[in-house]
């Protein structure tokens, strides 16, 4: 991290023998999902899908609650291989009735349920405040009153940091959302924390950046530019780059699952913050370049900016990852260029479940 803008930082030399570490630490914390209950609210989106695959091969009863709202990212073909072996309830966070029968008897809540587009909580700020804020503090009083015993994991964003001080940004820089939805993910997250320090209501908060894989939206920008990015690039239609020269990291989603189970699962996790973040740090142009030569041809423009999403861009943004690190053992085990490949594949084979 912190190499020269636009260049993908060389790896670790010891980036081998780190994996062979934290392969050791995720073996050691995966035996605690045997046999647990785990509840994914958002559990047919994106991460929560994934998510609910591995804790299904790790021996864990597992019950997804999702409202498959179609503006959001729940997609059932997300979990067309497991269905038979988790529990399904199409169902809405902001449903208090729901949420405190849902949370009883269960050993974790990995809460992943959100609204993700920043465009949208501008143009529709009270859905946003409803999901993104409201029944976040709804699911915890239904914690407080049927399950104080739950671990929450919550999946919070690094939008909330704004438009960065300095880089890479670490847990202790300033919150200062330029987004609706920066706002009330900021809001969520504390809530998690407040109710594990008043209550003890153990909650550790995730704070992600760009997440990418197999399972992603791509119909839409909505979850992430990427995605849309992939589905013309499959069409064989140009796709457009915004700017060019803003330089992000990218997280795995099988590393953004190993770093949950690992706070679900680690004590030491218990209200407390961490960023996550990826292999390296690379421009938007120098991505898509990437994503090109993978795919083995695709073509996109380069313009400026829609106006509308200047004024909440965040410019350049990486993220400092160094305390899950040492406290967890968490690192990205997979490079940029390997899941960029095997997201490719997936949606190569399964392009049409995602239209
Ligand atoms: N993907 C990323 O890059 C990224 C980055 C930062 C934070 N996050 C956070 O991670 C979480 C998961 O994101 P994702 O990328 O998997 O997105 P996603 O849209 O695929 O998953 C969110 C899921 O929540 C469900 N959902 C939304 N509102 C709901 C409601 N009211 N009741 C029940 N279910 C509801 C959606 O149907 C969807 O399946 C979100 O909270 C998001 O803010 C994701």
């Amino acid at each position: 991290m912190g190499e020269a803008p636009g260049r993908v930082p060389p790896r670790n030399p010891d980036f081998h023998l780190d994996n062979i570490a934290v392969a050791k630490k995720m073996i050691e914390s995966e035996k605690t999902f045997n046999g647990a209950k785990a509840l994914i609210t958002g559990g047919a989106g994106f991460i929560g899908s994934n998510l609910a695959k591995r804790l299904v091969h790790l021996g864990a009863e597992v019950f997804l609650v999702d409202s498959l709202i179609p503006e959001y990212g729940g997609n059932l073909f997300n979990i067309h291989n497991i269905k038979h072996k988790v529990h399904l309830n199409i169902s809405d966070v902001r449903d208090p009735h729901s949420m405190q029968y849902l949370v009883k008897n269960k050993d974790y809540l990995f809460n992943l349920a959100g609204q993700t587009s920043h465009m949208d909580s501008m143009a529709d700020p009270y859905t946003d405040l409803e999901i993104n804020t409201r029944a976040q503090l709804s699911i915890l009083e239904s914690c407080r009153n049927h399950n104080p015993g739950i671990k929450i994991v919550f999946a919070g964003t690094r939008q909330i940091y704004g438009k960065p001080d300095y880089l890479p940004v670490d847990e202790k820089h300033p919150l200062r959302p330029v987004d609706v939805n920066g706002i009330n993910k900021m809001a969520g997250e504390w809530y998690h924390m407040v109710y594990n320090n008043v209550y003890g209501i153990r909650s550790s908060v995730i704070r992600l950046t760009n997440t990418i894989g197999p399972g992603m939206r791509i119909k839409d920008a909505r979850q992430t530019f990427l995605g849309i990015w992939i589905r013309r690039m499959l069409e064989g239609k140009p796709f457009e780059v915004w700017g060019g020269d803003q330089l992000r990291d990218f997280t795995d989603v099988d590393d953004c699952t190993d770093a949950m189970l690992l706070a679900a699962a680690d004590p030491s996790a218990d209200g407390r913050i961490f960023n996550l973040g990826g292999d390296g740090v690379i421009s938007l142009r120098d991505l898509a370049e990437k994503l090109v030569e993978i795919n083995g041809g695709g073509t996109y423009r380069v313009r400026e900016f829609p106006p509308e999403r200047k004024r909440i861009d965040i410019g350049d943004f990486y993220s400092d990852y160094r305390l899950i690190r040492s406290t967890l053992g968490w690192r990205p085990r997979v490079s940029l260029e390997e899941t960029l490949r095997r997201t490719i594949a997936y949606y190569r084979q399964h392009l049409d479940r995602y239209l």
